[in-house]
């Protein structure tokens, strides 16, 4: 997608004439920060809001304050707020902290309780004139309290008698950006980064400045700017001056930077001989670095460290422990207040998969429940929702109750790794709830996840959330027109976890496409139903992901997860399918969760369908709590998912003229993409375990395509069938490609259906080596044609690449021939798949 900046089409005046008619090119860049105007009769509601604000001292985030309220007051109102230095005797927006409010107005809020960065929104009478105050105790929850007034604004709330208190749940409130120095992302799907180019920092950093204001505007207070996977280079004494260009353009809203940082980097950059954090020279050259880092940036919020894992370098090279290479960084960062977060994504990616005992799942915990207590107060175990890695369906980690005397922070992932790559919908609070929710067992109350991050339930000085997100150059930030809501979402819940995901969707809703409720409504319907729909048809009951594991993590690969050292076994065989990780028969993970937990997920009757193949192996025949097999359910949902995939269409079809045509046009892109997607998700899958099991499918769909017809069945001209690897990735394992030295090929059969009109869905690969162009004709009649420059992640036809072309409306008669036209290009061989002719919805 093109990077475009934000636009707003209309000048002010035009604005100001034509009111919320007025066009806007809605390319997404605003996020949820739109400013849209409101309705006029919505708008009059606002008629008695002040007409001018006053700020009680100055900083730059006071600033940021103002002019964000000023912006917004313009942008929805359609007013432009005078800037008054003092209070007079009108009606004004009041912005300062407490303290400052406090000392101008001595009675003024005396019992307010607020934590540092909660804040409160006020309708007070002071000295006779009647104010809207926006208070916190430092100036960076005064700029969170203008960003939730005007949110309240542009969701036509009710502002007029207000006396409300927010409150962080937890402190760390962060996101880590997996940005490399040469501008790529690892796991990035929204083109390059917005901080870094060609091994230095950008020279141009309003999109770092402008990421730093959404994220301020949801309460988020920290960024981690490049990958976990960090590159030495970052600690070398000329690229910290371009950090802290970065910590520039984040300070105005209130977002510390961070980095992540190789544990290995005293040795390859420092000029020492080892990198043994129990070695003096170490503690003092990390201690002199980053001295040297907070005299460029006070205000840096520290490192993430990724350490013995997935081939980094880490203590053990050294026979010592993470304990002990947290504990050196965070003695160097403790004098500033700076945190260390050590990733517990800790595990051996060369496990031997012959042996039924070994079980990655165990890992985090196996390696740091011991440790507990040996962590020094500013180091903070950044821990994954689940066991495993961002897979649709995980149990919690069972390391949230491994650690009593350690602070933890809970490790999310916005970026759609291994659930769409922000090519399929898929919101994920739902998912986040059910981990936030989860309760642990950890005492005589409930012990939800989300309290023992935020330091709650084992009493820690500090700890909260972290999300991966990987935003990028896209104008939309994430790709997908609709995945922002995902950013949006994780940083309502990092402020408040007891917010519900139905809250979430329709505020992000409101904020992003307005207050019709009809958009409303299904636009929050099919956010809310998107997770279930992506795991219905791509990893069913807990299997963990059917992805391609060793590749893209993107399209099916059911095999890629077995029989190699990662770990991420589902052990499907002729019989059965799941992990048995119970403590009687399997690996006994079960017996790291506290007793209640691992009590009812070791039996079979209690362990929830969902879950059901993460820790128990069952035969195919096997009968879920819902009354089906479980090779049922595989056929089943993966039917159900591709079913109500095509359905988000219809939804998004309804609101066409309702939103934007820009969004609607570019979200319709996405979701027809999707729905074509789902169906070789389903294929492939159904057709795998089917091949596996040998059991039919009940309903007699998997192997029978009817409407269908294979490439390699056609006329060819220039075309050469051959067969694609693995197998279930094309239909009947088979597929046509245009290879040199032809330069154009064709494929061609004659149509015998009855006269009427038709859709026909093309299915043709798409890689990211060539643009191949293609051409449909019946008879003569040119009846579409495109070329296939999508950036999927495939070289090869595949799963990966496997794209459909939906042809709608066409007028067929017996007899007919229809011809598909492929021009290849570079390595992309015009390769096809197969045709599908179906009646027309009437
Ligand atoms: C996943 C991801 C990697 C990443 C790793 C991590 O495995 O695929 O790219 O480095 O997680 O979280 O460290």
């Amino acid at each position: 997608m093109r990077y475009l900046r934000s636009t707003t089409i209309c000048g002010m005046l035009l604005l100001l004439a034509l009111g919320s008619t007025c066009a806007r090119a809605e390319t997404g860049s605003d996020a949820w920060l739109r400013y849209a105007p409101l309705e006029k009769q919505a708008a009059q509601k606002y008629a008695h809001l002040p007409a001018s604000v006053v700020v009680l001292g100055d900083s730059p985030l006071l600033e940021s304050a103002k002019t964000e309220l000023i912006r917004g007051i313009r942008g929805i109102l359609g007013r432009t707020l005078r800037d008054e230095k003092n209070l007079t005797k009108e009606n004004t927006i009041v912005l300062g902290t407490l303290s400052a409010l406090q000392s101008a107005f001595p009675n003024l809020l005396e019992h307010t309780d607020l934590r540092k960065d909660g804040f409160l929104l006020a309708t007070e009478q002071v000295h006779g004139s009647e104010c809207v105050i926006v208070t916190a105790t430092n100036d960076r929850g005064v700029l969170y309290g203008v960003f939730a007034l005007l949110s309240k604004i542009e969701r036509n709330e009710n502002v007029s008698a207000l006396h409300e208190t927010q409150q962080p749940y937890a402190p760390i409130r962060w996101t880590d950006e997996w940005d490399n120095l040469d501008g790529s992302i690892e796991r990035g799907y929204a083109g390059p980064s917005i901080f870094l180019e060609n091994g230095s920092v950008r020279a141009d950093l309003t999109r770092a400045g402008e990421y730093a204001r959404l994220l301020a505007s949801v309460g988020l207070n920290g960024c981690a700017i490049n990958s976990v996977n960090a590159d030495p280079r970052v600690l070398e004494d000329h690229f910290l001056p371009q950090l802290a260009r970065v910590a520039d353009a984040f300070r105005p809203w209130g977002v510390q930077l961070a980095i992540s940082v190789d544990v290995s980097s005293p040795k390859v950059i420092g000029g020492l001989d080892t990198f043994d954090p129990a070695d003096a020279r170490v503690a003092e050259w990390w201690s002199k670095k980053v001295d040297e880092i907070y005299r460029l940036i006070p205000d840096f919020a520290g490192v993430v460290v990724k350490a013995d894992s997935e081939g980094r370098l880490g203590p053990a090279t050294y026979g010592r422990t993470p304990a002990d290479a947290a504990n050196v960084i965070a003695r160097a960062l403790a004098p500033h207040h700076g945190i260390v977060f050590y990733r517990a994504f800790v595990y051996n990616h060369h496990l031997d998969w012959r042996d039924s005992k070994n079980d990655r799942a165990k890992a985090a915990y196996d390696i740091f429940h011991p440790l507990d207590g040996e962590f020094d107060d500013n180091v903070i175990i950044q821990i994954k929702h689940g066991p495993i890695d961002f897979q649709v369906r995980e149990p919690v980690s069972p390391l949230f109750t491994g650690l009593e005397k350690t602070n933890e922070a809970i490790e999310l992932q916005v970026t759609q790794e291994y659930t769409g790559q922000q090519r399929h919908l898929c919101f994920l609070p739902p998912m986040w709830k059910e981990v936030l929710d989860f309760d642990m067992h950890a005492g005589e109350h409930p012990t939800p996840v989300k309290d023992i991050v935020a330091g709650k339930t084992f009493h820690r000085p500090t700890g909260g959330f972290v999300a991966v997100v990987n935003v990028g150059m896209d104008a939309n930030w994430l790709g997908h027109p609709l995945a922002m809501a995902n950013l949006y979402g994780y940083g309502r819940l990092a402020w408040n976890p007891n917010l519900t995901s139905q809250s979430i969707a329709r505020e992000w809703t409101q904020l992003c496409f307005g207050n019709d409720p009809v958009v409303v409504q299904t636009i929050s319907n099919m956010l809310l139903t998107s997770w279930p729909i992506y795991e219905s048809y791509t990893g069913p009951l807990g299997a963990g992901t059917l992805t391609d594991i060793l590749g893209s993590h993107y399209g099916p690969g059911v095999e890629s997860s077995e029989r190699n050292g990662w770990g991420q076994w589902h052990r499907a065989d002729h019989d059965g399918i799941g992990m048995d990780r119970t403590a009687a028969t399997g690996t006994g993970y079960v017996d790291q969760y506290r007793a209640p937990v691992a009590k009812s997920y070791e039996s079979l009757a209690t362990t929830p369908d969902e879950l059901l193949l993460f820790f128990h192996h069952v035969p195919y025949t096997y009968v879920l709590h819902s009354g089906k097999t479980v090779i049922q359910h595989i056929y089943d949902s993966h039917y159900a998912g591709a079913e109500a995939s095509a359905n988000l269409i219809q939804q998004w079809n309804s609101l066409k003229g309702r939103v934007d045509d820009e969004r609607y046009a570019e979200v319709l892109k996405h979701l027809e993409y999707q729905a074509g997607h789902a169906i070789v998700w389903r294929d492939a899958v159904c057709n795998w375990f089917f091949r596996v099991s040998g059991i039919p499918d009940q309903h007699g769909r998997v192997g029978h395509y009817p409407g269908r017809i294979e490439a390699e069945g056609m006329q060819l001209q220039g075309y050469l069938p051959f067969d694609v690897i693995p197998s279930e990735d094309a239909s009947g394992g088979k597929a046509v490609e245009c290879a040199p030295p032809a330069k154009k090929c064709s494929a061609a059969f004659r149509f015998d259906g009855a006269a009427g009109k038709y859709e026909m869905d093309v299915e043709y690969f798409d890689q990211n080596n060539g643009k191949s162009e293609f051409r449909v004709l019946v008879g003569d009649r040119v009846v579409d044609e495109w070329a296939a420059d999508e950036h999927l992640p495939a070289k090869k036809p595949n799963a990966d690449s496997s794209t459909r072309r939906r042809i709608t409306g066409l007028a067929l008669r017996p007899g007919d021939n229809i011809r598909i036209e492929g021009i290849p290009d570079g390595g992309e061989r015009a390769s096809l798949d197969y045709i599908e002719i179906q009646r027309s919805p009437e």
